[in-house]
C-alpha cells in the first residue's frame, strides 16, 4: 500500500498490505474509543461520487474521513446535479477533479467504471462497487472481521451463500481470502448464481481450495464463517429475480438444528435471505462488520493520503 494509490480491485492487496491495514484499524480504533479527536486529515479533502444506492460505504468513508479531522465533500443524487440534464458520469467526475480534492470514492451500476474514473481524474479513486464486478474495501473489512473473531485468518472455512454471480462482495472476498494459506471457500448457491468463470479461473491460478454447493446443508457445520448475501435484483431479469427468490432463507429455527453454528456475516443490505430473529444469536456478525468498516476505511485513507 502507498501513498497516492487508487484502489480499485481486491486482487492489488498482498497479504502484508492486508495485515498492515488491519494493525493499523486496530491502533485507530483504540484511539477513537478512547476519546482521542484525531486530526491527521486536517485540511484535507475527500469527494464521494456514488451513482448506486449505499448507506454503509458512503456514510462510513464520510464518518472515517470526519474522524481523521478531514472534510467531505459529496456528489448528492443525481437528479440534484446537472446529470439531470443529461451530463455523462465522466463530464462530472473530471470537472470536480479540477476542483483538486485529495481522494475520489465511487460507485456505478457498470463494471470497470472505477478504473475509467482513475484514469480520468488526477485524485487517487477508491473503488466502492462497480457493478457486478468489485467492492474491494467491503473485502478488506469482511477479512478484517474474520481476524477480529478467531485472531487469525489463515485456515478458516468460509462459506459464500446467495447470488455469487452478480454480487460484487463475492469476487472482492475471495480474491482477498486467497492470500491466506490453508483457507477454504464453500461457494453455496442456486446452480445458475455459481460464481463468475473469472472469479474462479484466478482461484485456480492462486490454487486456493474450493468447492460447490447447492444446499447449506451439506456443508454448514464445516464452516467457521457464513456469509450471506442478498439476490442482487438490480442486475438480473425481473423472471429471473421472480424465479429464485426465497430460494435461500438462514433463519434462527433453521440454525437452530445444527450443533455447530458458524458465526453469520453479511455485507447488507439483508432483505428476506436473513431474517433478523438470527440476530439475538452470539455468532451474528454483520453489524459488527459494519462498524468494523469505518475504522478499516480510516486507516484506508490514512494510508493513500500518506497522513
Ligand atoms: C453491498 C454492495 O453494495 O455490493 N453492500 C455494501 O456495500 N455493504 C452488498 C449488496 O448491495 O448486496
Amino acid at each position: 500500500m502507498y501513498r497516492g494509490m487508487d484502489v480499485l480491485s481486491a486482487l492489488q492487496f498482498s497479504r502484508s498490505d492486508i495485515e498492515y491495514l488491519i494493525n493499523l484499524a486496530e491502533e485507530l480504533r483504540r484511539r477513537v474509543e478512547s476519546g482521542e479527536r484525531l486530526e491527521l486529515a486536517r485540511g484535507r479533502i475527500l469527494f464521494t461520487a456514488f451513482f448506486e444506492p449505499s448507506t454503509r460505504t458512503r456514510l462510513s468513508f464520510q464518518f472515517a474521513m470526519a474522524k481523521l479531522g478531514g472534510l467531505t465533500i459529496d456528489l448528492g443524487p443525481e437528479e440534484a446535479t446537472s446529470m439531470a440534464k443529461g451530463e455523462s458520469p465522466e463530464d462530472t467526475l473530471r470537472t470536480v477533479d479540477s476542483y483538486n480534492p485529495d481522494l475520489i470514492v465511487v460507485r456505478h451500476r457498470e463494471p470497470g467504471f472505477a478504473a475509467r474514473a482513475a484514469q480520468i481524474c488526477r485524485a487517487p479513486v477508491i473503488n466502492a462497487g462497480d457493478g457486478y464486478n468489485e467492492h474491494p474495501t467491503q473485502a478488506l473489512l469482511d477479512v478484517y472481521t474474520i481476524w477480529r473473531v478467531f485472531g487469525r485468518v489463515e485456515g478458516t472455512r468460509v462459506g459464500l451463500m446467495g447470488d455469487l454471480k452478480y454480487g460484487r462482495t463475492i469476487s472482492s472476498l475471495s480474491y482477498t481470502l486467497s492470500n491466506f494459506r490453508d483457507v477454504e471457500i464453500h461457494y453455496i448457491s442456486p446452480r445458475e448464481l455459481q460464481p463468475r468463470e473469472e472469479v474462479l479461473k484466478i482461484l485456480d491460478q492462486r490454487r486456493v481450495k474450493y468447492e460447490l454447493h447447492e444446499k447449506l446443508d451439506e456443508v454448514i457445520e464445516k464452516l467457521d464463517v457464513l456469509y450471506v448475501t442478498r439476490l442482487q435484483k438490480e442486475r438480473m431479469k425481473p423472471e429471473e429475480y421472480e424465479r429464485l427468490k426465497g430460494s435461500y432463507i438462514v433463519s434462527y429455527d433453521y440454525l437452530k438444528k445444527f450443533k455447530h453454528i458458524p458465526i453469520i456475516m453479511h455485507p447488507l443490505p439483508r432483505v428476506w435471505e436473513l431474517t433478523t430473529d438470527v440476530d439475538s444469536l452470539p455468532q451474528a456478525m454483520y453489524f459488527e462488520q459494519a462498524k468494523n468498516g469505518l475504522y478499516i476505511r480510516m486507516a484506508l485513507i490514512k494510508t493513500i493520503l500518506g497522513v
